[in-house]
């Protein structure tokens, strides 16, 4: 149904009207033995998880919402840059689809026009340190318009059909995404995270300005001042101390 130009991504897919989470139901296929590349797509989630413990509004017939199960051979501290290669996946994607040129705020956010378009949520299946599966859930704000978000949604969030000024076709925007993931995926299985890194770096907003991150345990501010090489935002606070920060959001000051 997708006419998919993809060799592995998305040879296994499940389409489903009405789900509580993609997330969910891909954990559940890749417990079962679900080969690497199955994708989960849902019309509905009536209750799409975000980051941090956060709901995910995901209406009917306007987003996609779907989630993508990996098997990469990687250590999972490796796995949070899966996490910022499906988000250059996803800018790619989105460029190619509908000409618009998004952008990254570390570590998954897309924006356009400084408001939040798609979030991904990556999530691991690991037993000691070998990694069983990575599931990376993708939520994009396609069609809606201005009605679809809640008040408190409405001054952070946007879809691409307002950002476009017209309704976009989701199914081609699925194939493109998934032919670039899996193309920088590809890379990424051969030659690691390098070209990765900087592909992300192009794309990124945060990096080499002020910010504050709120973490779950206080707020540290200071200048971003880049990501390791396993994709863990490097933060240098106001006392000249440099933080490593795992999980985060972060907030742009002035500069
Ligand atoms: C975020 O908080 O920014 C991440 C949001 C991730 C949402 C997607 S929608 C498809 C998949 N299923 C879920 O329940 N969440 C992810």
């Amino acid at each position: 149904q997708l006419g998919l130009k993809t060799s592995s991504l998305g040879r296994n897919i499940h389409f489903e009207e009405t789900v509580t989470s993609t997330q969910k139901i891909a954990h559940h296929l890749a417990y079962e033995g679900a080969p690497e590349g199955t994708i989960v797509v849902a019309e509905e989630q009536t209750a799409g998880r975000g980051r941090l413990d956060r709901v995910w509004h995901s209406p009917k017939h306007t987003g996609v919402w779907m989630s993508i199960i990996l098997r990469p051979n990687i250590p999972p501290y490796q796995a949070p840059q899966l996490t910022l290669l499906a988000a250059v996946g996803v800018v790619q994607g989105i460029q190619e689809a509908t000409g618009l040129e998004a952008d990254i705020k570390w570590p998954n956010d897309i924006l356009l026009n400084n408001k939040k378009v798609v979030g991904i949520l990556t999530e691991l299946q690991a037993e000691a340190d070998r990694i069983n599966s990575v599931i990376i859930g993708i939520g994009i704000n396609v069609n809606h318009t201005e009605s679809h978000f809640p008040d408190f949604l409405k001054n952070i969030a946007t879809s691409l059909a307002i950002q476009k000024g017209e309704g976009i076709d989701r199914a081609r925007l699925i194939q493109c995404i998934l032919v670039k993931i899996e193309k920088l995926y590809g890379e990424y299985l051969q030659h690691g995270f390098k070209i990765i890194k900087l592909l992300w770096e192009s794309y990124a907003i945060s990096i080499g300005q002020n910010i504050i991150a709120r973490t779950l345990t206080g707020a540290i501010e200071g200048k971003a001042l880049g990501i390791t090489d396993e994709g863990v935002l490097q933060l240098k606070s106001l006392d000249g101390t440099i933080h490593h920060i795992h999980s985060a959001d972060i907030e742009l000051t002035q500069n």
